[in-house]
């Protein structure tokens, strides 16, 4: 188990003393690293990157780029292979529409009912544009997704698979390698939303061979309205750009234009660049940790809450099995907005709801969920604060019958 003091590095849950956070599944707290790091960026450096040409404009620059090197190590990819995006959603977005003009009637799209709405919505609203077919892969009983199911699933007639690396309601991690390499077979390109991957599992682009995988900082102790697009060069040089504006563009004539090198054709405008720049920080501090004890972390905290929670009578558990630190559940017979508000009082946050992923709630059969999701910060005490307060929200619900 990583060790208590961790807590300290977090001004949330420095200032916060009571607070047992367990929704690190939508937005994981800052560390102090990254928060300096966007205010040494605003006090000492706050220009714009490329465009100036004095030293502070060149020390902007450095501070940004170097983030691009950062983040290709961790996933091993190359930095030019690299785009900064918004986040997750702006980039499956971004690749959604850059790759539909490649695509025809009649081609086929396979996604699954674990998917994040940013990675199924861009694809229902390019298919019913294009008359293109979206195919559900089959989920196991459990609700997994199987090689088995994929193969049964896929034909030659695929042009894309959208599928999430790690579900952010069951927690289940994706068989991707194998599924990535029938998908090639075929011809077809595959992305990953690596959203719920990228905090807490090892991501190694070039094993898994993925064409392009999508993370957003923000769900790894970075800041908001930052995060990145992994792509194969050859597919990224190839597309066309995906906005036009200032930045990316080479030689502009009247009538037409030439554009950068990716990664910068696909950066068009001022980016976030005090995110860019403070997002290393946040990927140093895992790396110093190391992704595989933060794994292990979780899925210790996870054995000893599992058995105790599904012992709690009046409590329904939709992923006993989950490989990460997220359980999704219910209070039998009490809406999951209702608990949480329970949970609530008891300074013990999480989710409710169908957290973005209506598909998985409805193929559960349930309107929403309760979702604790758990990160690198949190501690046995905090599991032992999490049952304490299922108790008590039973035992209220029971009471008020
Ligand atoms: C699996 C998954 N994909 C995509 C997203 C979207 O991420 P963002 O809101 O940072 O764009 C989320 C966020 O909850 C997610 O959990």
């Amino acid at each position: 188990m990583l060790n208590k003091s961790i807590k300290n590095d977090f001004p949330v849950l420095v200032n916060n003393p009571d607070l047992c956070y367990l929704d690190s599944g939508a937005t994981s707290l800052k560390i102090k690293a990254v928060i300096d790091k966007m205010k040494e960026y605003y006090e000492y450096y706050g220009v714009n990157i490329h465009r100036g040409v004095y030293q502070l404009s060149h020390q902007a620059t450095t501070e940004y780029e170097e983030t691009r090197d950062v983040v290709a190590r961790f996933i091993n990819a190359k930095p030019e292979e690299i785009i900064y995006t918004k986040g997750t959603t702006n980039a499956l977005n971004m690749v959604a529409s850059i790759l539909s003009k490649t695509l025809s009637s009649g081609d086929e799209i396979i996604v699954s009912e674990l998917e994040h709405h940013s990675s199924v919505l861009p694809w229902q609203h390019i298919a019913a544009e294009k008359g293109l077919m979206l195919r559900y892969v089959d989920l196991t009983v459990d609700g997994r997704i199987t090689l088995e199911n994929f193969k049964a699933t896929i034909s030659p007639k695929t042009k894309v698979v959208a599928i999430t690396y790690v579900s952010n309601v069951m927690g289940y991690i994706t068989p991707l390698k194998e599924i990535i390499q029938e998908a090639h077979k075929v011809g077809a390109v595959v992305i990953v939303d690596a959203a719920q991957a990228a905090p807490h599992i090892k991501i190694d682009v070039k094993d898994l061979d993925c064409d392009f995988l999508a993370f957003s900082a923000h769900k790894m102790l970075g800041p908001t309205g930052f995060g990145i697009l992994y792509g194969k060069m050859r597919i990224l040089d190839y597309l066309d750009p995906y906005e036009y504006g200032g930045d990316m563009n080479d030689d502009v004539c009247l009538f037409e234009a030439t554009y950068r090198d990716v990664p910068y054709k696909y950066e068009a405008g001022t980016m976030p660049i005090a995110e860019a720049i403070a997002f290393k920080e946040a990927i140093k501090y895992i790396e110093k940790i190391k992704i595989d004890k933060i794994h292990e972390h979780e899925k210790a905290l996870i054995a000893y809450a599992m058995p105790k929670l599904l012992a709690i009578k009046g409590v329904e558990v939709y992923n006993p099995t989950t490989d990460t630190g997220i359980i999704a559940f219910n209070i039998k017979g009490v809406h999951p907005h209702d608990a949480a508000t329970l949970f609530d009082q008891n300074n013990v946050a999480l989710r409710a709801g169908h957290h973005c992923a209506q598909l998985i709630t409805k193929w559960l059969g349930v309107s929403g969920t309760l979702r604790a999701s758990f990160y690198l910060y949190n501690t046995i005490e905090d599991v032992d604060r999490f049952l304490e307060a299922v108790k008590a929200t039973v035992s209220f619900f029971e009471r008020i019958g």
